[in-house]
């Protein structure tokens, strides 16, 4: 079925962009900031930049004579990102709504190039990830790295599961992570862009207690964030199907179908003792351009 990502994305993260910042992802953003090294003077481009969580301490990090590019299709966040300029501006920052998907078509890119790209929290949204790596990494410059990250797929079940019965029924989600079952998955899709030395992390995606700096986000394995039974499969799927699947799967017309393959799908991620076990853990590839 023929999807328009860019609208979905925005009909999804739209009225969710006041309240955005509550959450994990301010330190998340935080963190892939760091990650990249920036340095003073660099020019950064910030993809999916959301509610400027990334932008602005990274507009930080390349002062002074740095710059910051910001790209999102939501008009909610972009209105929360300019709504902080005032308190944030350090090196100039820039942002545009357009489409991630298309930065050939975005004029104020033209002809340019950056030493590091970030997109954060946003690559599993994306319907082909490969073509998408493949044309940013046109925008690096010749040693610059790009920086993103994608969820482990043991991690939000709930919302995989609702993935893989839409697969089933052929009604896409506005998610699209069945694609990255091992971090490897995500190194070959960097590789397949041109990136080189490429470095795959794993990290814990939602708060810890007392835990702010990165190191304590990195982790050999993910952890175990919760265990479910078999018998949840229902709870969950009531809990999730409107706010989620809503155009998708929550339709009478398609509904009780797309229950009983979400029991399906459940059932099957369940361990010998029956226990269904949800991570926390998302995975971080850092790729180089070459010379
Ligand atoms: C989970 S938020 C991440 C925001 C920010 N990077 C952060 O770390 O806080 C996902 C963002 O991706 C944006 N997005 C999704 N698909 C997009 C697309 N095709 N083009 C531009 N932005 C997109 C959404 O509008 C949303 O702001």
């Amino acid at each position: 079925m023929q999807r328009n990502q860019p609208q979905d994305a925005q009909a999804l993260y739209d009225p969710r962009a006041a309240s955005y910042d509550d959450s994990w992802h301010p330190r998340f953003a935080r963190h892939m900031v760091e990650l990249a090294s920036l340095k003073a003077g660099e020019h950064v481009l910030d993809l999916a930049c959301g509610t400027g969580l990334v932008a602005y301490p990274a507009s930080a990090a390349v002062r002074p004579g740095g710059s910051v590019t910001g790209v999102d299709i939501s008009s909610g966040m972009l209105k929360e990102a300019e709504g902080k300029r005032a308190a944030n501006e350090l090196s100039a920052v820039r942002f545009y709504q357009h489409s991630i998907t298309d930065l050939d078509g975005l004029p104020g890119l033209e002809g340019k190039q950056f030493d590091a790209i970030i997109c954060a929290s946003a690559l599993v949204l994306l319907q082909d990830p490969s073509n998408a790596i493949r044309q940013w990494t046109g925008f690096l410059k010749p040693s610059g790295r790009l920086i993103v990250d994608v969820t482990d797929p043991a991690s939000q079940i709930s919302l995989i599961t609702f993935e893989r019965v839409g697969r089933a029924l052929g009604r896409h989600l506005p998610f699209y992570r069945v694609p990255f079952q091992k971090p490897e998955d995500l190194r070959a899709l960097m590789e397949q862009a041109g990136l080189r030395d490429i470095e795959v992390i794993s990290l814990s995606q939602m708060d810890i207690e007392g835990a702010d700096a990165l190191d304590a986000y990195r982790s050999e394995r993910p952890r175990i964030e919760k265990t479910y039974s078999i018998a949840d499969a229902d709870r969950l799927f009531d809990k999730h199907i409107d706010h989620w699947a809503a155009s998708a799967l929550a339709g009478p017309d398609i509904r009780n179908e797309a229950r009983r393959l979400f029991r399906e799908q459940w059932t099957k991620l369940a361990n010998a003792d029956g226990l269904i076990e949800e991570v926390d853990g998302v995975y971080v590839g850092i790729g180089w351009k070459n010379k």
